[in-house]
């Protein structure tokens, strides 16, 4: 049986891309019997950025919430908050210490900000020793990853490698699970959904918002109602077949390439998927932001299972390395 792990950053409400892209992926994996999953919300993380405390507990809110809204079932995977656990920031200075500082130095979550080096924390200096401690600590197998976070895994693997190459086998060597770049999911302006580009669309938000996003917000050309159009390169298409059944995809298709058929029924039809296709996981999603005492019985109670593991493994580490 496999371990597969995964963290989410809590920096907001999941949109549309995190959805398609990482969670029902995700969520498709865990029920695999061959595989055992942890998922975990890295709050511990996003300490790097946000100093707020109401919106950081929030964030984590929203966060488990939207994988519940979507089928996340907490009795198959162990689902949990990164700071319930605080073996991992043990784990994590133990790492530190055996990383060169020149190696962190090229990490992308440091490098891509350190032209800003007075604005940048240690946390955000050792985060992948933090990511490593996430990984190890659960003798994960695989890690499914976005190409963006393939050089922090490296990072992983060759911490691991140097202590298990100094001491006995302490740690399980994690294997990357690359993510199909096939469902990039477009935002309104057509370029890659992001909450750093504004263009995202929130399914968990009321219908007078969703159509106003949908009809303001996603740009579309001018070519008149009567003409023939090419589905393929717009964004109301794009964002409609990734959302409805292929059948009901190939008939917008057919309509936009037969003209007499225009955006605004294009856009008509996707606001019309999106408010049934999520009116479901909508209402869960605000089941749950009502309910935090029960997000908190959940999440608690993954991390008492997540801990049990975190123990023998941090046991393993402190004996080895001579506490
Ligand atoms: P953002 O770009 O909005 O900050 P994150 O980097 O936090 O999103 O991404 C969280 C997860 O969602 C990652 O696994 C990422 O691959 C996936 N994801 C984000 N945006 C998209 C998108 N537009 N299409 C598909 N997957 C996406
Ligand atoms: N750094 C990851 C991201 O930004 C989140 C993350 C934290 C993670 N710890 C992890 C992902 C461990 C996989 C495994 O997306």
């Amino acid at each position: 049986m496999a371990r597969i792990l995964t963290g989410i950053q809590s920096t907001g409400t999941p949109h549309l891309g995190n959805i398609i892209g990482a969670i029902l992926p995700a969520i498709e994996n865990s029920k695999d019997k061959n595989n055992d999953s942890f998922l975990f919300i890295a709050d511990l993380h996003s300490l790097t950025q946000i100093k707020d405390a109401t919106v950081l507990k929030n964030n984590t809110y929203s966060v488990a919430a939207a994988w519940l809204a979507f089928g996340l079932d907490p009795n198959e995977s162990v689902f949990y908050r990164q700071s319930d656990v605080p073996e991992c920031t043990e784990l994590a200075w133990y790492l530190n210490c055996f990383f060169p500082f020149q190696r962190l130095k090229l990490a992308h979550s440091f490098k891509d900000k350190s032209d800003r080096l007075e604005d940048i924390n240690a946390g955000l200096f050792v985060y992948p020793m933090l990511m490593a401690a996430d990984i190890l600590l659960y003798d994960a197998n695989l890690v499914p990853v976005g190409k963006d976070q393939l050089q922090h895994l490296e990072m992983a693997r060759d911490v691991a490698s140097r202590i298990n190459h100094k001491y006995k086998n302490v740690f399980i060597v994690p294997e990357p699970l690359t993510t199909k770049d096939s469902m990039l999911i477009p935002g309104t302006d057509g370029d890659k959904m992001s909450k750093s580009k504004n263009n995202t669309i929130d399914i968990f938000q009321g219908n007078a918002d969703i159509k106003k996003i949908v009809n303001k917000q996603i740009v579309t050309d001018n070519i008149p109602l009567e003409d023939p159009k090419d589905p393929y390169i717009s964004t109301v298409y794009k964002l409609y077949s990734v959302i409805a059944d292929e059948d009901s995809a190939a008939q917008m298709a057919k309509k936009l390439q037969a003209g007499g058929y225009g955006w605004g029924h294009a856009k008509k039809e996707l606001i019309s998927i999106i408010e049934t296709k999520f009116d479901n996981p909508r209402e869960k999603f605000n089941y749950y932001i009502s309910h935090k005492e029960e997000l908190d019985i959940i999440l608690e109670s993954g991390a008492a299972k997540a801990r049990k593991v975190a123990k023998a493994t941090l046991d393993r580490v402190r004996n080895q390395i001579g506490y």
